[in-house]
């Protein structure tokens, strides 16, 4: 056997490796909140694996160094961390851009203004426009209230806000005064992101699949918003993959400009790598995150083009999408190297759409929240 000693990709061929831009930080699997379509792993990490503050300030430089222009802290809940503004100061003690993004539940007027002049930009999640929709949807009494209270501070300290708005069946219908309550905030930017079917998300695909209907309603109250708002607010929309007719490049392309890294120092090209089985994952704990990224074999894995099978690889648009998300090709089709189902041009694709019609015309409402098990808190 030939011993491969440049980085090559899961066929074999050489792959290019560029710089990293951007780093999600999981600070933590914690959170008050239980929302359905979470997209952390079902299984997760337990608190005692979580990496110390110190480990964090590390990784920071270390990812400074490679390249990592910003890093957004992130979880589960940030928030759940004691030592989140110390984590925070690292970040920025590292240079790096730092995004925070949190339910707000956890978060004190105290702890946003310790965070002033340490967190650059505030992604504040929203799971519906009243208490009644956004305490089911989260599994949490009082969290709409507390969440405008967190937003109010926002406000007051000045901190530049996005409010991350997940859409699905049971919210979509009010998506219009979801931006409203966005402009009413004074956000700068609104994300209106259709839930991604993976991780706990993939558990409740009947009560949360969107209608046809209803994203073509959703594209045209985004549209109609975007021409209003001009100048004052962005209204981003990320649309149900279902309804596309090619694929998102996910990542922008595995292992090409993000990673991520899990509480428990696990690093991944994408949250939902470790649904993919057979790929061999690092830990920070045991190696420099510039090896790991040019040379960990989860990150070779699916770079480039060069291993796209048919019909990607004779494809026009497989620089554009490189043949989709690996994740959802494992999920639908029990092979990550298969094109994303999501993909007009994809054998499961006909499955997939009839699938995803028969989750959206269920009645199914029943939630099945994400927990940590009693277990996992230790
Ligand atoms: Fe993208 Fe592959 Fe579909 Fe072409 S065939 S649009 S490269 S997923
Ligand atoms: Fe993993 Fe798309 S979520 S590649």
């Amino acid at each position: 056997m030939t011993q491969q000693t440049s980085p090559h990709d899961i066929r074999g061929n050489p792959v290019r490796v560029g710089l990293p831009m951007a780093m999600l930080a999981e600070l933590t699997h914690r959170c008050p909140l239980a929302c359905p379509y979470c997209s952390n792993p079902v299984e997760l990490a337990r608190v005692s694996t979580e990496l110390t503050a110190a480990e964090w300030g590390d990784i920071f430089r270390q990812a400074a160094d490679l390249g990592v222009l910003q890093v957004h802290l992130s979880g589960g809940e940030p928030a759940s961390r004691r030592d989140l503004t110390e984590i925070a100061a690292s970040a920025r003690d590292a240079g790096l851009y730092v995004n925070l993004i949190t339910s707000g539940i956890g978060l004190t007027e105290a702890r946003l203004r310790e965070l002033d002049g340490l967190v650059d930009h505030v992604q504040l999640s929203l799971q519906g426009i009243d208490a009644e929709m956004a305490d089911w949807i989260s599994g949490y009494g009082g969290s709409f209230a507390r969440k405008m209270q967190v937003a109010e501070w926002i406000g007051q300290i000045g901190f530049p806000l996005t409010l991350n708005a997940v859409v699905h069946r049971q919210n979509l219908d009010r998506l219009p005064e979801m931006i409203d309550l966005a402009e009413r905030l004074g956000c700068r930017r609104i994300e209106v992101a259709t839930v991604q079917f993976h991780g706990w998300a993939d558990l409740n695909r009947r009560p949360l699949m969107p209608t046809r209907e209803q994203a073509q309603r959703a594209r045209e109250v985004v549209n109609q918003a975007r021409h209003r708002l001009r100048g004052r607010m962005v209204v981003d929309y990320v649309p149900a993959d279902h309804h596309a007719t090619f694929p998102k490049s996910c990542m922008g392309g595995w292992g090409s400009t993000g990673l991520n890294i899990a509480p428990d120092g696990i690093v991944l090209p994408c949250h939902a790598a470790q649904t993919i089985k057979g790929l061999e994952f690092q830990n920070i704990r045991d190696a420099k995150l510039t090896e790991i990224w040019h040379n960990g074999p989860a990150f070779n894995a699916f770079r480039g083009t060069a291993w796209l099978p048919e019909p990607c690889a004779s494809c026009e648009r497989r620089e554009i999408d490189h043949g989709g998300c690996r994740c959802q090709a494992m999920a639908m089709a029990n092979d990550p190297m298969a094109t994303d189902p999501v993909c007009s041009r994809s054998p499961f694709n006909a499955r997939l759409r009839a699938e995803a019609e028969a989750d959206a015309a269920s009645d199914d409402v029943a939630l099945v929240y994400r927990r940590m098990s009693r277990e996992k808190r230790t």
